[in-house]
């Protein structure tokens, strides 16, 4: 008998909070560029009740995604898709935060956007970090959220990027404006496609980053937040989980921002003292 598939790319503690509010009585596909990240995420799923399967795959390679689709189908039709995957500014260098977090997020939206099953869902986690660029000019929003997936790389306002942060910032940004350009396309298969903007979440890479030498700058930042404390996995689940479900069908192509006020703090609040470093 075919199932109902959710992929799951990006098998970290983001994506597994979103895949268990979704997954139950479906087959849920753990990908990850580290297939020992898909399987460990696979084991504490089978764990709790899941049918996973776990495979490698590289968001931003378009015939590794292709292969992934091909996996996903074979056991049924793909009604969910979640994008957990990519890098921060602090683990990669400038082109391989534009070919992962960038490029391959627009590649995953378009080739899934081909295959999501009618009444489909897909939500992509992009950052505040986003949020915190300046307006861009309305030929930049078109061309990131438009312009063929081949040529976004060589768009001269990215390929001039030398700044990791910069580089993150444009790539989350893109992230939800490629969300806005793709929404129209995947209605025409009645699905819905979104993106979740999360502030600082604990998992175990921001967990590094408190104990680790920017530790202080970052509890100082958490305890400037409207809400005085980082949030959590769950807490993004929770989101996701309502996007996906049979009351979130009034809402595609949108964004939403769940980071405790931080970005709001960073424009009017006691967090403004941050723009002289981000
Ligand atoms: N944790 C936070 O505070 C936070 C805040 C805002 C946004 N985000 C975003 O949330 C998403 C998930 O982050 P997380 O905190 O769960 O981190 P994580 O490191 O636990 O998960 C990310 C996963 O992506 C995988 N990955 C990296 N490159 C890949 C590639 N090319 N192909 C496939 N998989 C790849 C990693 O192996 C890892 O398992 C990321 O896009 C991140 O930018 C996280």
């Amino acid at each position: 008998m075919q199932k109902s598939v959710v992929v799951l790319v990006g098998s970290g503690s983001i994506g597994q909070a979103i895949a268990r509010r979704v997954g139950a009585g479906r087959h849920v596909v753990l990908a990850d560029l580290r297939l020992e990240a898909a399987e460990t995420a696979a084991k504490l799923l089978e764990d709790a009740g899941f049918e996973t399967s776990a495979v490698a795959a590289d968001l931003s390679s378009r015939d590794s995604l292709l292969a992934l689709i091909d996996h996903a189908r074979s056991f049924g039709l793909i009604a969910n898709v979640i994008n957990a995957a990519g890098v921060s500014p602090s683990q990669a260098p400038v082109e391989t935060i534009l070919k992962v977090d960038l490029y391959g997020t627009s590649v995953l939206l378009e080739e899934f956007g081909k295959v999501i099953a009618e009444g489909g869902s897909g939500v992509v986690i992009s950052s505040q970090s986003g949020h915190r660029l300046p307006a861009l000019p309305e030929e930049q929003n078109a061309a990131l959220a438009t312009a063929p997936t081949e040529e976004l790389l060589a768009l001269p306002f990215l390929a001039s990027i030398t700044d990791t942060l910069k580089a993150y910032q444009y790539s989350k940004r893109c992230n939800v404006l490629r969300v806005m350009g793709e929404a129209p396309k995947w209605a025409r298969r009645g699905a819905t496609v979104n993106s979740i903007s999360p502030g600082i979440i604990i998992t175990p890479l921001a967990n590094d980053e408190l104990r680790g030498p920017r530790g202080d700058g970052y509890r100082r930042m958490i305890a400037g937040m409207p809400a005085r404390r980082a949030g959590t996995p769950d807490e993004v689940g929770d989101l996701a989980e309502f996007l996906m479900s049979s009351r979130g069908r009034w809402i595609t192509g949108a964004d939403f921002l769940i980071d405790g006020g931080c970005t709001a703090s960073y424009h009017y609040g006691e967090l403004q003292y941050l723009k002289a470093t981000h």
